[in-house]
């Protein structure tokens, strides 16, 4: 039997980490062979709610869920995790960008990245969801000084997925068998969601969808698809948020496959000429649990200008925050 996983879900009487929960324990992450052990981070006022889910979760007597801690004490939930998924944040309503959340959400997650610091494991996969969940990233990554920034992500997986699914209807084809989607920059209205690298069974998608296609739909498409799904349910996405926290840590975790690459927000090294330690989406390729950022990829005026309109934005709120950033 291996040693289990330990696994901190903040906001998990949420509902994203409602929807979560569950697939952690069931295996669905990290494999059926992998015993994990949940570790679920709520408000004070959230705890009964949260026991409601502990109950649940025992009931469905999963047999890879060797135990479950509920809790409202940072120190206890994120004890010896070897991932974080940092959910619990407040999400936007209609009418708001994601960057409206900056200021309020903004403590949680300087907080959150000192009890991290002092209570995980050296070598703690830190996923943030909460908005804006790039520039947390960054706040929760700068408040944990003795741990690696490279260990520290934010999500947009979804946004990914999301690409995945329009250029599939779009051109008829399963989204199995499109590779090398992108998306660049921030998860917000200033994302670049980049068909130009994509293969549809191993062919270039830009044969199958014009330029203008991209320009005029897709691209404002998944931008504005969190903002539409608010619309839609009168609540913000959750169930397809954690199917990408899934995704995004199953592959963190067992590596992305042999010729394709998936999006992450890192913290940048510089590469595209984006200013170093921002958390930007990027390609990014993984193997043993450590990403590398894709190199080489052709950046044409058009791109340039949306990857410069999206660094932009992040340095503006890395501005706002900056009191945050010891
Ligand atoms: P929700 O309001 O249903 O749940 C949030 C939970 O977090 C609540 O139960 C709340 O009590 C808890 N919480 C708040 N502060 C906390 C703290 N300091 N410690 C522990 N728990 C805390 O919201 P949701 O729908 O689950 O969304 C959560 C966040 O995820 C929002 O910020 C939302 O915008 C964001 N989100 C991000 C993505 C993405 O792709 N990156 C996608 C969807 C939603
Ligand atoms: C999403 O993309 O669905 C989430 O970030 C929620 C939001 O505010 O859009």
């Amino acid at each position: 039997m291996k040693t289990p996983i330990k696994v901190t879900l903040t906001g998990a009487a949420g509902h994203i980490g409602y929807a979560l929960a569950f697939r952690v324990a069931s295996g669905e992450i990290f494999g059926p062979e992998q015993p994990v052990i949940l570790r679920l981070l709520e408000m004070p006022q959230a705890m009964s709610s949260l026991n409601g889910v502990g109950m649940e979760l025992e009931d469905c007597a999963l047999p890879l869920l060797h135990d479950v801690v509920l809790t409202d004490d940072p120190s206890i939930g994120f004890r010896d995790a070897d991932y974080a998924i940092l959910i619990g944040a407040k999400p936007r309503s209609k009418g708001m960008e994601r960057n409206d959340l900056i200021t309020e959400n903004a403590r949680i997650f300087s907080a959150q990245g000192r009890a991290i610091n002092d209570n995980a494991s050296p070598n703690v996969r830190v996923l943030v969801v909460g908005n804006p969940a790039n520039t947390n990233a960054l706040i929760a990554a700068s408040n944990a000084p003795d741990l690696d920034p490279r260990h520290f992500t934010a999500m947009t997986r979804l946004d990914h997925n999301r690409a995945l699914g329009q250029l599939a209807n779009k051109t008829n084809s399963l989204v199995v068998n499109i590779t090398r989607m992108t998306i660049w920059g921030n998860h917000s209205m200033t994302q670049y969601p980049d068909v130009g690298n994509c293969l549809i069974n191993g062919t270039p998608a830009l044969e199958r969808v014009t330029r203008d296609w991209a320009i005029d739909h897709f691209i404002p498409g998944i931008q504005r698809r969190g903002a539409e799904i608010i619309q839609a349910r009168g609540l913000s996405s959750a169930a397809s948020a954690a199917d990408a926290v899934v995704d995004h840590v199953h592959d963190w975790a067992l590596g992305t496959p042999e010729g394709d690459w998936v999006s992450m927000s890192v913290a940048s090294d510089g590469s595209y000429g984006i200013a170093e330690g921002v958390f930007f989406s990027y390609p990014v390729t993984i193997k043993d649990g450590e990403y590398e950022i894709v190199q080489g990829l052709d950046i044409d005026d058009f791109s340039r200008n949306r990857l410069d309109i999206s660094r932009n934005e992040l340095l503006s709120e890395r501005a706002v925050i900056e009191e945050l950033l010891p």
